[in-house]
């Protein structure tokens, strides 16, 4: 097995609480005693494989900017980080993007078969509600919690998104007007972009936010949720978090272009391989660049509302765009 496990090189604003975060995961593996021995290991090696954490460390750092407890927002750290190793498995399969490489390691489909892979995924998309239920103790905050998340993960958010992802591939058709309508885009997007096919930006703006925006954005949801955040701070991190989620798929684009799988932990270059709709396809590297550095500035100016309690926000901003893995 190869193992080319990604170093961090910027300050993401949360190596101190990377430990806390692994602690949680490690003690959350734990399925029951109907889950069979190699379902409960390849699900434990999807989630704790070395990634980055950014999810649940936004569910914390959400917390602790409202004033609150992290222990208190754990539990959402953990559910998140689940559901996101479910998408990264069914991701993977040959069905859709057909990878064998995934956080420097095997994917869940090559480590162990096509079957334990897709059931494993299922069981973290689905241990990730139990989580909530068994670990958020106060009711109305668990019911909270848990209808955002399905919201996030579901049909309209990030599975919806991953369904239009794999649509899109080397697809030339627009999309019909009734599903750009509902897909949520800004239009400060459109401005001063000529020659360029707007719906279809508009469609890949749609995408992003929701197979990769959806997750971000309920993390910090999640946070704030859990510890009582009041509503000015919720509307600030929904506005941190819409930023936030885009400009990291926008990076993740960049990157599949520009960075080697040695470092990034993943293939490279599949993107275009498979005609995928991307910033950089659509928009070329500079103004993808461009994109990313808008978003990354105006989520860092959301992060400066909060003072000092906003610092780890900023910090993730920051990393978010100059990350190399
Ligand atoms: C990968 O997310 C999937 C995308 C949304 C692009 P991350 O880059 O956060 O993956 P890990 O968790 O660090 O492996
Ligand atoms: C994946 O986007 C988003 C998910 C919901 C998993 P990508 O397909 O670009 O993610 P990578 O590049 O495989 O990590
Ligand atoms: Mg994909
Ligand atoms: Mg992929
Ligand atoms: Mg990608």
């Amino acid at each position: 097995m190869s193992s080319t496990s990604p170093k961090v090189q910027v300050d993401c604003g949360f190596d101190d609480l990377r430990p806390r975060i692994e602690q949680a995961l490690e003690q959350a593996c734990e399925f029951g005693s109907g889950c069979p021995d190699r379902l409960s290991e390849a699900m434990g090696y999807a989630l704790l494989a070395p990634g980055k954490r950014l999810r649940p460390a936004l569910v914390l750092m959400a917390a602790e900017c409202c004033g609150g407890s992290m222990e208190d927002a754990m539990p959402g750290a953990v559910a998140v980080e689940m559901i996101h190793a479910y998408s990264l498995i069914h991701d993977d399969l040959p069905a859709m993007d057909d990878d064998d490489l995934r956080r420097g390691r095997p994917t869940v489909h090559i480590q162990y078969d096509q079957a334990t892979a897709i059931l494993a995924g299922d069981g973290l998309l689905t241990q990730a509600f139990a989580h909530l239920s068994h670990h958020v103790t106060e009711p109305s905050k668990a019911i909270s919690a848990i209808q955002a998340l399905s919201v996030a993960a579901g049909a309209s958010r990030l599975v919806g998104g991953q369904a239009d992802d794999l649509a899109a591939e080397q697809d030339t058709h627009v999309p019909e007007p009734s599903h750009r309508k509902s897909a949520g885009c800004q239009e400060e997007i459109l401005d001063n972009r000529e020659n360029l096919d707007l719906p279809r930006l508009q469609h890949l703006e749609s995408i992003h936010r929701r197979k990769t925006g959806a997750l971000f954005s309920v993390s910090l949801d999640l946070g704030a949720i859990l510890v009582d955040a009041n509503d000015k701070q919720r509307h600030l991190l929904g506005s941190y978090s819409a930023a936030i989620g885009l400009a990291f798929q926008v990076v993740d684009d960049l990157l599949d272009y520009t960075a080697e799988a040695t470092t990034l932990g993943k293939r490279t270059g599949k993107d275009a391989d498979r005609g995928k709709l991307t910033y950089p396809s659509l928009l070329g590297l500079n103004e993808a660049r461009q994109k990313a550095q808008e978003l990354v500035a105006s989520a860092r100016r959301d992060a400066e509302k909060f003072g000092d309690a906003g610092r780890r926000l900023r910090l993730l901003a920051d990393f978010v765009l100059e990350r190399s893995h």
